[in-house]
């Protein structure tokens, strides 16, 4: 009991399992280096205020930064008894360089030292995931770019609808994960805000200078008002939001890797390093990773839940319960930073079964809208239209045969606006080509959109 810094006003000893119970030192010494990167920061602003003299921060400085190698080094054994980071380095600075350590604590409170260092973590995490979104986003684009003459079956309802060129739909993933990104990046203005100087609550006696804190820990500003800043958590929960999101996505692309790396498919081919074998039916590579992308996703979704549920109904200012919100967030940033590393590695080494999906693509009378427009060309209604194709794909079922195989006297049974040049419109390539505006599937305008996220990327790589 006697180690414990609050101690002053307790009797009895605190119960050896609530002890345990109410610690979060198990989870939370992730945040140790931020910790100590922003108790550096409040000593010298301390010192420069004149709150402590510039001996004292220089010594509580050199301690602190001894504690960051001695954890980094492994050689620190963090005490439960301590509860939790901030009161175990705490502790060992006191231990090192003696009461002056005590000093560093002045004008500030674990309430707001702790939303301090989930910000500066989270900080940092969300600039990793944005690297690798990128990092996703150029092996998507890549795909696109190498495999451009590529013709897949576009789907509805999973029932093949048009042909679509391979490279739009690796685009259309692109996109997705661009605008998680810019959610991320938006989020961040948020996140990069010092709640430090807010202290239990109601702010501090001490002449204490935010702005300087800010400054040097790279904040972009301060937050307006003390008892929001030590129980705000939103800016977490906006980031979990976010990560769900990005997990919506990878599941997504993961169902489509599970079906078309599946035998009946087989539109593409994923490297062994991202697949295992069965035990027992020595045919089979299995695409674990994909499937376990779409599995994790339920965790993600699961802790923007535990977020949201924790913060509701909670009163002003802090309270206990908000120890609770850094396992879902820990365990949100591990299993997002993961899914998009080994994914972004995955598609970069996928390989494309060309022959396979221009098959598919030409089944399924995918070009019958191509059919309908035609005859829309030639003056008749789209819903006649629509009809006219309709018989014209029964009786190529009934027949056996494919749209591209009928005579011309065959296609006139059902219009006599179908002339010869019908020919030049049924084709995969001339059905994908026509479709040339703004986001559509045609050849050119995939081209220019590759063109144009090519170009805004080294501008902002230059950046
Ligand atoms: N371990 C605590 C948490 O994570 C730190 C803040 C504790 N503050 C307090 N007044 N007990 O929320």
């Amino acid at each position: 009991m006697a180690d414990k810094p609050w101690a002053g006003r307790f009797t009895q000893p605190t119960d050896q399992f609530v002890e345990e119970f109410t610690a979060s030192i198990g989870f939370d010494r992730r945040l140790y280096r931020y910790d100590i990167q922003g108790s550096i920061a409040h000593a010298r602003m301390l010192a420069k205020q004149r709150i402590i003299t510039e001996e004292e921060a220089r010594q509580i400085i050199a301690g602190l930064e001894n504690i960051l190698g001695d954890i980094e080094a492994g050689k620190v054994e963090f005490k439960v008894s301590l509860e939790d980071i901030h009161m175990n380095i705490e502790a060992r600075l006191i231990e090192r360089i003696g009461p002056v350590g005590g000093k560093l604590h002045t004008a500030r409170s674990r309430n707001d030292q702790v939303a301090l260092d989930i910000r500066l973590y989270l900080r940092d995490e969300v600039k990793t995931i944005l690297a690798y979104l990128d990092s996703l986003e150029g092996a998507l684009l890549a795909q696109a770019d190498q495999n451009l003459a590529v013709i897949m079956p576009g789907f509805t309802h999973l029932q093949t609808a048009q042909p679509v060129l391979f490279a739009h739909h690796m685009l259309a993933y692109r996109e997705m994960f661009a605008r998680d990104a810019e959610r991320l990046r938006d989020a961040l203005k948020r996140i990069n805000l010092l709640p430090l100087g807010a202290g239990a609550l109601a702010g501090t006696t001490f002449p204490i200078d935010r702005e300087y804190v800010a400054e040097q820990l790279g904040f972009d500003g301060v937050t307006r008002n003390s008892l929001d800043s030590v129980s705000d958590r939103d800016f977490a929960i906006e980031f979990c939001a976010a990560a769900s999101l990005i997990m919506v996505h990878l599941s997504r692309l993961s169902e489509e890797l599970v079906l078309w790396s599946s035998a009946d498919f087989a539109f593409v081919e994923l490297s062994d390093s991202f697949c295992t074998g069965s035990s027992i039916m020595p045919q089979k590579k299995n695409p674990d990773v994909p499937e376990l992308v779409r599995g994790k996703t339920g965790r993600v979704y699961g802790s923007l839940i535990s977020l949201l549920t924790l913060m509701k109904a909670l009163p002003l200012a802090y309270n206990k319960d908000m120890q609770e919100d850094k396992e879902p967030l820990f365990d949100t940033i591990d299993t997002v930073k993961g899914s998009l590393k080994v994914f972004a590695d995955m598609i970069a080494q996928m390989k494309v079964r060309a022959e396979n999906m221009r098959v598919a693509a030409a089944r399924g009378f995918s070009t019958a809208t191509d059919i309908a427009d035609y005859v829309v060309r030639k003056g008749i209604p789209f819903r006649q239209a629509h009809e006219i194709v309709g018989k014209t794909v029964r009786y190529c079922i009934e027949n056996d045969k494919d749209i591209p195989e009928l005579t011309l006297e065959e296609f006139r049974q059902f219009s006599d606006v179908i002339d010869a040049d019908i020919y030049d419109y049924v084709t995969l390539e001339a059905s994908v080509n026509a479709r040339r505006a703004t986001g559509g599937t045609a050849r050119e305008a995939v081209e220019r959109e590759i063109a144009r996220v090519r170009e805004a990327r080294e501008k902002e790589g230059s950046e």
